[in-house]
């Protein structure tokens, strides 16, 4: 009986990588990442350098990406086919062999792996190896220091509605933005309705090849990645403050 590992593999930057994840995927012989349909998929491309010549690669292909809404009854149930299916394929392959899952940043936070591992509960021994999260490698790459004192920090998705981004926006000290990509412009609109424009930061593909780093308000927000993060640091009681 086999077991399946996910590996949070940190940001991006493979040296961010944890030693117990990198050992582990350095010794695989059965590797499954989720990828969108006819892409290499970040978490592959991560570990390009690091996988055994003679290991199995499972690229579990997401069914769509935006053609659906998210919120859709028909979204929701493909996306649950696709999950109870590689649930099945994967503890298939554990009963005989461990299984490393790769996923970027931490696994438990925000990432596909969870919708596995829930599945998987209760059949087969499923262990996690944390990951540095994104956006922890993005506010070290801007340098910012994110939260002072008793700060409150929120972490918002991009695909919220506007109303409700600035609602948030409105009860936070420091912002983390993520699910950025399409959404920028709206994020932006938000951000500029509670105030917060002029502080914010935009970090595309925080540590990985093609790093780029601005202020929000200095972007054009037509073309924004997928793996892009806005961040606006606290101001809380920093040591001149104090003062
Ligand atoms: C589905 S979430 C996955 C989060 C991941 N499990 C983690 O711990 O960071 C994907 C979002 O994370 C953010 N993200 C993750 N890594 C990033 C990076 N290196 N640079 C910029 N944004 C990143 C982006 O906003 C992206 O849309």
């Amino acid at each position: 009986m086999g077991k399946i590992i996910c590996a949070g593999l940190g940001p991006g930057a493979p040296d961010l990588i944890s030693v117990r994840a990198d050992r582990l995927i350095r010794s695989s012989r059965h590797v499954a990442y989720f990828r969108k349909k006819g892409k290499l998929g970040n978490a592959r491309r991560i570990v390009k350098d690091m996988l055994p010549a003679n290991c199995i690669e499972y690229a579990m292909e997401y069914p769509f990406t935006t053609e659906l809404p998210f919120d859709s009854p028909e979204y929701i149930a493909r996306l649950a086919a696709f999950y109870d299916d590689w649930t099945e394929r994967l503890a298939d392959l554990a009963g005989s062999t461990d299984v490393v899952v790769l996923c970027e940043g931490d696994p438990l936070f925000y990432g596909s792996f969870m919708h596995l591992y829930i599945r998987l509960q209760g059949r087969v021994e499923v262990e996690i190896i944390p990951g540095v999260p994104g956006m922890v490698g993005c506010w070290n790459v801007t340098n910012l220091p994110m939260t002072w004192g008793d700060d409150v920090l929120a972490v918002l998705m991009g695909t919220l509605a506007e109303d409700d981004l600035v609602h948030h926006m409105y009860g936070a000290d420091a912002l983390v933005i993520m699910k950025t990509g399409c959404n920028l412009p709206k994020v932006r609109r938000a951000l500029e309705r509670a105030g917060r424009l002029e502080d914010a930061w935009l970090v595309e593909r925080g540590t990985m090849p093609g790093e780029r780093i601005a202020r929000l308000a200095e972007v054009e927000a037509a073309d924004c990645p997928y793996f892009a993060t806005v961040l606006v640091a606290g101001h809380g009681r920093r040591p001149e403050a104090a003062e």
